[in-house]
């Protein structure tokens, strides 16, 4: 079976990548429209870049209205700015929030309509030029296909997925990343983690994708724990900004699977950080797609150093699930009791957050594919037994 591989257009890494991406970027337009947050404007990041774009003339207009996971209306209002201050192309600075709304700020303006349409839409139009600049290790969105837009009207995370949401050019300068507090580090961390193991168990893998999932599984192993215990470990943030980018390719081609199935429906219903709730679904998740997946997880065994030569390819599988669940618990990630989600509400909601993760589709690339009755077990198995 034959694939089609998709990348960004151009990729910059390493310290000082925002510097050289000027050279790039003074050809894309005249006016760029910055798409943040507030945290990027305090922090500085927004200025390192601003710096930058008045050294070559170009001009800018900044919205930092992202401040939470984006939503149907931040679209909207930035859509009105890109047009009223006479944009001609993006760049999205921040975590997976605001680079995903940047996405689909150039979408809609390209596009029209309301985002809120956009679910499971072909963009028709070629988007003007975008220009991805993550300051997490983790949603890897700067080198991905996607947008995650949550249309708070019906509570529903839409997964906008099509090539055209693909960056012009992608600037990943790990130095961004060193300011994340370690309760971010973790579980945008583990959000790439989870891109990488499922991308390598999906249904729809295939081998470019399988070299970039590997390397980024092998990355986090080594480096995850380091950084959220040492946040100022340089050479460490690098490996993790490679390896969300890693897992970020991996999964943009090869697809996720069923953990960010069952993800989706807890952040739109509880408000749960995305890399949170993928964190803690990832260690119940991965027991139950176990035995339809032991080759890929023997592989997984190998490459992070747990499997020995006399293990079956069943025991290298098991090795994985334990060092995965051994790391999740010195990352010391919250519960959903620890998160304050009422016990009732969310026994109420398995019905149709089941529902949920079956539409959106990617469970059904799981290895072992789970049905309705499945997910709503491993809902309550997450409630029950924690990570
Ligand atoms: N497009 C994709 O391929 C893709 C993949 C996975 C997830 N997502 C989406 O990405 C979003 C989550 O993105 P995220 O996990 O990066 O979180 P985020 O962008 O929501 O950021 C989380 C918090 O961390 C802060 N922060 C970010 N960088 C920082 C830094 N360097 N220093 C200090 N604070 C910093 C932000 O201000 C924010 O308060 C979700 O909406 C999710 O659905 C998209
Ligand atoms: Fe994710």
């Amino acid at each position: 079976m034959a694939n089609l591989f998709f990348v960004p257009q151009n990729i910059i890494t390493g310290e000082n990548a925002v510097q050289m991406s000027m050279q790039y970027i003074q050809a894309f337009g005249k006016k760029a429209l910055i798409v943040t947050d507030d945290a990027m404007v305090s922090l500085g990041n927004v200025k390192k870049l601003t710096d930058e774009l008045d050294k070559i003339g170009t001009e800018y207009a900044v919205y930092s209205g992202i401040n939470s996971e984006p939503t149907h209306s931040m679209i909207d209002e930035g859509v009105e700015i890109y047009k009223g201050k006479g944009c001609d192309f993006l760049i999205g600075i921040g975590g997976g929030s605001p680079m995903d709304s940047m996405k689909a700020i150039a979408a809609v303006a390209a596009n029209g309509g309301s985002i809120k349409e956009y679910r499971g839409k072909k963009l028709e139009k070629q988007l003007p030029n975008t220009v991805t600049i993550p300051t997490t290790a983790g949603t890897g969105s700067e080198a991905t296909k996607v947008s995650i837009i949550t249309n708070t009207d019906a509570n529903v995370k839409m997964l906008l997925s099509d090539p055209r949401l693909m960056a012009t050019l992608a600037v990943v300068d790990p130095v961004f990343t060193l300011t994340a507090p370690p309760g971010v580090t973790v579980a945008t961390g583990v959000d790439a983690l989870t891109h990488a193991i499922e991308a390598y168990t999906s249904l729809k893998a295939f081998p470019m994708s399988d070299i970039f999932a590997v390397s980024a599984v092998k990355k986090i192993f080594s480096n995850i724990y380091e950084v959220y215990t040492n946040g100022s470990n340089v050479a460490s943030r690098r490996e993790m900004a490679t390896a969300a980018q890693e897992a970020g390719i991996a999964f943009s081609n090869a697809s996720v699977t069923i953990v960010h199935g069952m993800s989706r429906p807890i952040g739109a219903l509880f408000h749960i950080a995305h890399g949170l709730s993928n964190a803690q679904l990832l260690g119940v998740c991965l027991k139950y797609l176990k035995s339809g997946a032991v080759a890929q997880l023997c592989d997984l065994a190998k490459a992070i150093g747990v499997y020995r030569p006399d293990m079956t390819p069943e025991e290298g599988a098991d090795a994985f699930v334990t060092a995965t669940a051994d790391l999740l618990r010195s990352l010391n990630i919250k519960t959903l009791q620890e998160c304050k989600v009422p016990e009732a509400d969310f026994f109420n909601q398995i019905p149709k957050m089941a529902e949920e993760a079956l539409a959106i589709g990617s469970p059904g690339n799981t290895r072992r594919t789970p049905n309705k009755d499945d997910i709503m077990a491993l809902y309550k198995e997450l409630w029950q037994e924690g990570l």
